[in-house]
């Protein structure tokens, strides 16, 4: 299967703190691969790689088909427009209304004339069932409406690539269970690729095929939904056992 993602042998450390010990993984074409660990894994640093955003001390990292490590600034900006990230407090910005903070990247990074723009961003807040909110400041939206819309202005350039470093937190069960809904359809309707970072078991099980599961800084499992669930490792046991032995939970389902 085609990858999207590899990472090899990855380490990182800051201030000679080692962070990232030997990494690898990969994330195929057209599934959801969650990365998932405790606080302080290190999710957040790989994801930071991913990004480009951190240089590559020792190890490759491979976004797209292309070595992070041998592209020019305007190689990796290039690439950059074909990776949507939706940030864990959804990062709008407060004095824009939603329909402007969609815009944003568009007008930003985008030849279009502005009554394509409005067209766009009309259809992405369709797309999270969230039109009545065209005109609105984030400050007058619920947690559940601000996901959405800090997600319809990360697919807003259409990226064959999303990352999504803790979407569901702080929303209640059923707000977070309508936005894992919503991914899974925005995967299937646009073709995306999705690496999500995430401790909400619920969700994995919900949305993601594939699993990286780090520990202190190193990848102790890597495997499909299933394989994880039936693992032996006991971190991975711990981390699935809570939901799956809970009778009152479906999530299985
Ligand atoms: N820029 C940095 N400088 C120093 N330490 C960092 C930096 N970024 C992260 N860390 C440390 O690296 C570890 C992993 O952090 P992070 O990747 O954010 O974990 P996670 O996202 O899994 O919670 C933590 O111990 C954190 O304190
Ligand atoms: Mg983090």
């Amino acid at each position: 299967m085609e990858k999207v993602i590899e990472v090899k042998r990855l380490f990182a450390g800051f201030d000679g703190i080692e962070i990232l010990s030997d990494v690898s993984f990969s994330a195929s074409k057209g599934e959801v691969t969650a990365i998932i660990g405790g606080s302080g894994s290190g999710k957040t640093t790989i994801l930071k790689h991913l990004l480009g955003l951190y240089d590559i001390q020792r190890g490759s990292v491979s976004v797209l088909g292309q070595d992070l490590s041998l592209l020019t600034e305007k190689e990796m900006n290039n690439l950059y427009l074909q990776m949507g990230v939706f940030y864990q407090d959804g990062a709008l910005l407060n004095s824009l209304t939603v329909a402007e903070n969609i815009a944003l990247p568009l007008q930003q990074q985008s030849n279009l004339p502005d009554n394509l723009i409005e067209e766009i961003v009309r259809m992405k807040l369709g797309l999270v069932n969230l039109e009545e909110a065209y005109r609105l400041y984030p400050s007058q939206l619920s947690g559940g409406m601000l996901k959405r819309a800090a997600l319809a202005r990360a697919i807003a350039m259409d990226p064959p690539l999303l990352f999504c470093d803790e979407p569901g937190a702080g929303l209640d069960p059923v707000s977070l269970e309508s936005l894992d809904h919503l991914i899974i359809n925005l995967k299937n309707l646009l073709g995306m690729s999705i690496v999500i970072i995430t401790h909400e078991v619920s969700s994995i099980l919900r949305i993601a095929n594939h699993i990286v599961y780090l520990d202190k800084g190193v990848v102790v499992f890597e495997g499909s939904t299933a394989e994880a669930i039936d693992s032996e490792i006991t971190e991975l046991n711990d981390f699935f056992s809570a939901i799956l032995n809970n009778p009152y939970k479906t999530s299985r389902s």
